[in-house]
This record gives structure tokens, sequence and C-alpha cells, in this order.
């Protein structure tokens, strides 16, 4: 019989739930066993692995986090920590892991697969900094973050006030700039393209003298320190600044729509790869349809948001 576990690793995200159920769902009814592993890599490694069944995923499609819990696990990096992995695996047969999660645990799994044991990747992080296709929790992450800069823009207009909103992101631009053009932030600083500062300043100076009423700058983290940057508009400006910073309420809350069918039809295409007998993919969505991508490709690329997508923002924005 064929046996799979199946763990969340890294920043939770919206939808890993849907993907758990997906997973355990399609597995059963292929006749499969599966065991979800707490905590992540960690638990892989202290051999925290329970049997799942059609119940055991019931009522979860809706929530955010994961009820198989997360961790960033650092003996995971170590060779001694993956055979005590491994050996945890072999002793109840399993021969075949779903690791749902961003780059970092793909990259791990990655390492795992070297061991012997078949992995297959679901991407899921709030980044969107994975290659080839879009990651369950980013259209969530998005719609927090503009539900955000809606309430926002309330508040600014009626102060008349500048407002500089900071979100995440890790090293990729995705997040502020897909919720930066929905939110219709006049700036958009992202970590791909160097920071103007002096024409953040001018717009923000040009836009006042035709009366608008407030503006929304969005700040990718580690861009630029958003405290120094609302000083420097302040002295430049003489306008009144507020800083947002957003923080972890981007990873939580009930999944979109898109992100539980993105999850449900990533969740069943991992169990038909297994089925199928690919090894060592994750699983990607483009061109409409789903794909099995190679871990190797996965982990060697670099995703660049669309800077067409830049050009649009700075164009609507004036
Ligand atoms: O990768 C998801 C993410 O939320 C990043 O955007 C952020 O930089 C990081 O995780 C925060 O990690 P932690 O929850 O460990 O502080």
């Amino acid at each position: 019989m064929t046996k799979l576990a199946v763990l969340t690793s890294g920043g939770d995200a919206s939808g890993m739930n849907a993907a758990i159920r997906a997973v355990v769902r399609a597995s059963i009814y292929e006749g499969m066993e599966v065991y979800g592993v707490m905590q992540g890599f960690q638990g892989l490694i202290e051999g925290n692995l329970k049997k799942m069944s059609l119940g055991s995923v019931a009522d979860i499609i809706h929530r955010g986090g994961t009820i198989l819990q997360t961790s960033r696990s650092s003996a995971f990096t170590t060779e001694n920590g993956r055979q005590q992995a491994l050996a945890n695996l072999r002793s109840l047969g399993i021969d075949n892991v779903v690791i749902i999660g961003g780059n970092g645990s793909l990259a791990g799994g990655y390492e795992f697969s070297k061991l012997g044991i078949n992995v297959i990747g679901i991407p899921a992080s709030i980044d969107n900094d994975i290659v080839f296709t879009n990651a369950i929790g980013f259209d969530t992450a998005v719609n927090t973050v503009l539900e955000a800069i809606n309430r926002i823009r309330d508040t600014a207009t009626s102060h008349g006030r500048v407002f500089i909103i900071e979100v995440m992101g890790h090293n990729c631009g995705e997040l502020a700039l897909a919720s930066g053009v929905a939110g219709g932030a006049e700036s958009i600083l992202i970590p791909e393209i160097e920071p103007d500062i002096d024409m953040v300043v001018d717009k923000l100076n040009q836009g006042h003298k035709r009366g608008k009423l407030h503006s929304i700058i969005i700040v990718a983290e580690g861009v630029y320190p958003v405290m120094d940057l609302r000083d420097v508009i302040k002295e430049k400006t003489g306008q009144e600044v507020r800083v947002t910073i957003l923080g972890h309420v981007q990873r939580g809350g009930t999944p979109t729509a898109q992100d539980r069918i993105l999850a449900s039809s990533f969740g069943k295409a991992a169990i038909d790869f297994i089925a199928a007998g690919t090894r060592n993919v994750m699983v990607a969505c483009y061109a409409s349809k789903i794909h099995a991508v190679p871990l190797t490709e996965i982990i060697h690329g670099h995703k660049t948001p669309g800077l067409e997508m830049f050009e649009i923002a700075r164009i609507l924005s004036i």
C-alpha cells in the first residue's frame, strides 16, 4: 500500500488547511495511507506523526493557520536531523512526503529527497516568491492588506494625512505591489527597484498642490526604514505623516475562495503525482493548468514580480 506523510512548514499561510484536507481526502480516495506530521520538519525529526482519517480534516477548509502547526526547524538543516527524520518515516513504511510551504521549506524538501524519499511540494507563502506559480495564502494576504488600506484611507482623508504602510514579503515585492496597485497607492517601494525617495516626495508635493486629501505609500519590509521615511517626508513636504506596520495580521484569517480552490487543486494534484510515480516535484499552476515542476528548478529559481505592474502603478497614481 502507498503510504505518505503531509506536513506544513515555515510561515503559515491561509489555505494551508484546505491543502491538508485535499491531500488527506484525495489520498484516502486513492486507497493510500496518510499521516499528518505535527510542527513541520521538527515534528518529523521528533517522530510526531498521526494517522489521518476523513474526519480528521473535517471543518477546516475555512480556517487560517494550519491544524498540523508549523516550525522553522534548524535541526532539519543538518544531515543528522534529516537522517533521524528518514528513520522515523521508514519505521512506518512511508516513502512519500507532501511538504506544504515556501521556498525555504521546499529547499529543505529537496535536500531530504536526496536520501531517497519522494518529496512533493505544494507552494504556500504570503510572500508569493516561489517561481512558476502563485502560492497558497497570497490572495488572502493581498485582500487583508487591501482591507487595511481601505480603512486607513478613511482616516487619512479625514485628517488630510500621508500614511506609510509597511507590508511583509521577505525579499520579494509581490505582496506590496499587488496590494499597492489594488489599493491605489501613490507610491510603492519594493526590494527589486532602488527606492527613489525624491520621486516619492515630488509626487506628494504635486498631489498636495492639486488638493489631494491623502496619500498612501506602501513599503515592502526591509526596503527602507519606515520611521526614517516618515521623517524625510515630513521635512520635505511639511505634511503630517503616520506609519502603520501591518505585521503578522497579514498571515491570519479565513482564506479567500481563490486560495481555497488553489489549495484544493494542489492537494489533489499532489496525490495524483504520487499515484503516477512522479518523483521530487512541486505542484505549480501556470497557463491555467496544473504542472509538476522538478524541485531542482524551484530551488535554483528566483522570482521577480512583473515590473509592468510597477509601471501601471506609477502611471495611474499620478
Ligand atoms: O515568509 C512569510 C513571512 O511572513 C515573511 O513575509 C516575513 O518576513 C516572515 O515570514 C516573518 O517570519 P516570522 O513569523 O518567523 O517572524
